[in-house]
């Protein structure tokens, strides 16, 4: 479903959610909606085919009830602030091959931007470095946001850092333990990945044309444990979370964040806090840690990231080094 426009469903969920214990009568939803209310009620019964279920009572109206525990594109959409109502439209899909590529298709037909794509499961799911990424249909999060950024490609390293500290910051405030990034956009908590993030472009003469940024997030563990070899290095949300977890308030949170941090990053405001959240979020700094390139690795302290987005690193060897990729890995990881 796409929720492109503030559409009567997200207005509904909307006036529910604002009411919270209090009934909505439907001829105030009718009023708001400049529709019939038997027109409401149709477009309620649509809500109740996707999972929500609503409290009525007799001369007071509705009352929200339960809403479905997988992504639902109006709930999300009416819990994104109101100023995204127009200016923000979201799929969710059951399946598709990768969210990234489905977004860049959407840019490159023209979609307005910015535009987001979720999935229950991905078939050719995609990590950094030409990787798989894991894409099962057991309730983990699949997201790709899609913009026309009028920035030239040398910036594009430092958006997806200030992307990835962003997102570490939001993760943070769900969480028990405070999340970390790991140079350059590895999400972590409690010393373990719990997701990763992979921006993608169509670079045109000197200026990016179409740049989609994707999300995956491991939300839940995987049906029956993590396998032996991920134990260490793999956690969710699910297990570092201080309260229950709402799949759907979660995906609004994260795609605000995101797209706050996208205009930040156009607007030029984001160096305010770049290089302090970076160095609060920062999981290398002062680590040994080795980084790979290739068939290549050097060893050393990590010493933050420079204007760039550059990793520093103090080799063993008492040179210090930046590093615009590769691959780290932390001698002693931390927690
Ligand atoms: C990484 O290697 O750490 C980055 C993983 C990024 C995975 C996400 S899932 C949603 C989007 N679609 C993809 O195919 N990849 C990204």
């Amino acid at each position: 479903m796409r929720a492109a426009r503030p559409d009567p469903e997200i207005v509904i969920l909307r006036a529910l959610m604002d009411a919270g214990d209090a009934y909505v009568s439907g001829t105030e939803l009718a009023e708001t909606l400049r529709m019939s209310r038997v027109a409401v009620w149709q477009h309620m019964e649509k809500l109740r085919e996707q999972g929500f279920t609503f409290e009525t009572a007799r001369a007071r109206g509705y009352r929200l009830g339960s809403t479905p525990a997988q992504p639902n594109a109006a709930l999300i959409a009416a819990t994104l602030p109101r100023n995204r109502e127009t200016s923000f439209s979201l799929e969710v899909l059951d399946e598709v091959d990768s969210t990234n590529d489905e977004a860049a298709r959407q840019l490159a037909a023209g979609h307005r931007a910015p535009l987001g794509v979720i999935a229950g499961r991905q078939l050719k799911g995609r990590g950094r470095l030409g990787r798989k990424w894991l894409s099962e249909p057991n309730g983990n999060l699949y997201l790709s946001l899609g913009f026309r950024p009028p920035l030239a490609p040398a910036r594009m390293a430092t958006f997806t850092l200030w992307v990835g500290v962003s997102v570490t910051k939001l993760i943070s405030t769900f969480c028990r333990t405070e999340a970390k990034v790991k140079w350059p956009n590895d999400l972590h908590l409690d010393g373990r990945k719990v997701g990763g993030i992979l921006t993608e472009a169509r670079i045109d003469a000197d200026q990016i044309r179409d740049l989609v940024v994707g999300l995956g997030l491991n939300l839940v563990p995987p049906t029956g444990g993590w396998p032996t070899e991920l134990k260490p290095t793999a956690t969710s949300l699910a297990e570092q979370v201080a309260t229950p977890f709402d799949a759907n308030r979660f995906a609004a949170a994260l795609i605000g964040c995101v797209l706050n941090a996208y205009d930040r990053f156009v607007d030029g405001s984001f160096q305010d806090t770049f290089a302090d959240l970076w160095n609060q979020f920062d999981a290398l700094r002062g680590r040994e840690i080795t980084l790979i390139q290739g068939e290549r690795r050097i060893t050393g302290t990590a010493r933050g990231i420079d204007d760039s987005g550059s990793l520093i690193l103090r080799t063993t060897a008492g040179k210090t080094e930046r590093y615009h990729a590769g691959e780290v890995t932390i001698a002693k990881p931390g927690r």
